[in-house]
């Protein structure tokens, strides 16, 4: 296995991409020559005059290349799990009526809060395991199932002791505001205080977040008690994201771009002036077709008007215990084909550079020299097979940082 100390060079493979402008490029029979966990050059095969003692070479057969997969929405830190909603979902059961009654995301609360940090990581790092299969480099993890001072300090501490694990690289989001927990029933105007003015500035000072999330919905917190949480993280120079329109439409779109956010997550029920406002202001539509498809939502996402006013669309897993146990981005990319309509392009794009801008990396997402090299190798035949699998991953080789990982490796 070629390791870092030496330059690589993938040889005889087919590359297909995204270019600056937002385009689906592909290169047939390229060489991508990486030195010093970077992208070196990309091109032709025999393109380059390289001094081949300085690096090792390794041949792709023909095999595709993209960028290194990037999840842009996870909340795979939780104790415990959520068989019970689920099965009574499908006796009839709905989300938002479990959630009014205490359960849903409250009971996760409850379990994770009885977890412990070792406990939390140990099953963090068996299902970033699984998520590497399917070609995962880059993952953001929510916090939000602590909603206290200590509970979420401890969530988002395991999301930065993840950062690197089996090479990938993590960002941590503060949901503080995911729904009230038990202790403000109720009081729904005090617990925004309470994290506004306690928990965010001290893990602001602890380092411990890239970016605040709330939730937007009639189950959790409305754009007024939202605005609150992303007035204060501007102030702190702190990255803002929002769950919105996903199960009703509240106008929190419209409310995200007015804070500049860096994505707007969900949009089932988001209208053309929500995708307007967040296109003009250059926000990133993700879209999580697992929730959709878990929940048996009926309201698809309005892609076409996401097309018409060139929104950029992420995809992302979602990967929850309540509603998208999900942790294949590979299929969620299927899921976004077949259920939202994104062609298999668009869904590259989706997990690639537009998931990149999503989490406000500038320096991956794309096969540029001078960009970090993580890459996958995908023993496809034709690039829409990427997305066209159920179940099955066709990864070959996983590169994070210029070191190659074999597909099924683990630490
Ligand atoms: O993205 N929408 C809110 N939050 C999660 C669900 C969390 C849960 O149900 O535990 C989501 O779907
Ligand atoms: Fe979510």
């Amino acid at each position: 296995m070629p390791s870092d100390s030496k330059g690589l060079i993938l040889r005889n493979c087919n590359v297909m991409d995204t270019d600056s402008d937002g385009h689906f490029v592909i290169q047939k029979d390229a060489e991508i020559v990486i030195r010093d966990g970077l992208i070196e050059a990309v091109g032709p095969r025999g393109n380059f005059p390289i001094p081949s003692a300085e690096y090792e070479v390794l041949s792709c057969d023909s095999a595709w290349v993209t960028a290194g997969l990037i999840d842009c929405h996870t909340h795979l830190i939780y104790g415990g799990n959520r068989v019970d909603d689920y099965q009574a979902r499908l006796g009839g059961g709905n989300y938002l009526a479990i959630n009014r009654s205490g359960g849903g995301i409250n009971s996760t609360v409850e379990s994770t809060r009885a977890t412990s940090h070792e406990d939390l990581l140990k099953l963090a790092k068996f299902r970033l395991s699984q998520m590497a299969r399917s070609g995962t480099t880059s993952v953001e993890i929510k916090s939000g199932y602590g909603l206290d001072l200590e509970s979420e300090i401890k969530m988002l501490r395991v999301a930065r002791e993840l950062d690197g694990f089996l090479g990938i690289s993590v960002k941590a989001t503060f949901l503080g505001l995911h729904v009230v927990p038990k202790e403000f029933v109720n009081r729904g105007d005090d617990y925004v205080e309470y994290i506004v003015n306690v928990v965010l500035p001290e893990v602001v000072n602890l380092g411990l977040l890239d970016a605040v999330d709330g939730f937007c919905e009639s189950i959790a917190f409305s754009p007024g008690q939202l605005a609150i949480l992303y007035e204060r993280a501007r102030s702190l120079g702190v990255a803002i994201k929002g769950h919105v329109e996903q199960l009703s439409n509240s106008s929190g779109g419209s409310l995200l771009a007015g804070f500049d956010a860096l994505s707007a997550d969900h949009l089932e029920y988001i209208d053309e002036k929500g995708v307007e406002d967040l296109a003009r202001k250059g926000v990133v539509g993700v879209l999580l077709p697992g929730a959709y498809y878990f929940l048996s939502e009926k309201t698809r996402p309005p892609i076409e008007l996401m097309r018409k006013h060139s929104l950029a669309m992420a995809v992302a897993t979602d990967a929850n215990p309540g509603t998208s146990p999900l942790y294949s981005l590979l299929l969620a990319m299927n899921m976004a084909t077949v259920l939202f309509g994104l062609t298999p392009q668009e869904a590259l794009r989706a997990t690639t550079s537009n998931a990149a801008r999503a989490l406000g990396y500038r320096d991956r997402g794309r096969i540029e020299a001078g960009l970090r090299a993580d890459l996958c190798v995908w023993g496809i035949d034709h690039p829409a097979e990427l997305s066209y699998y159920l179940g099955l991953s066709p990864l070959i080789y996983r590169i994070t940082d210029g070191v190659v990982r074999d597909a099924h490796t683990s630490e």
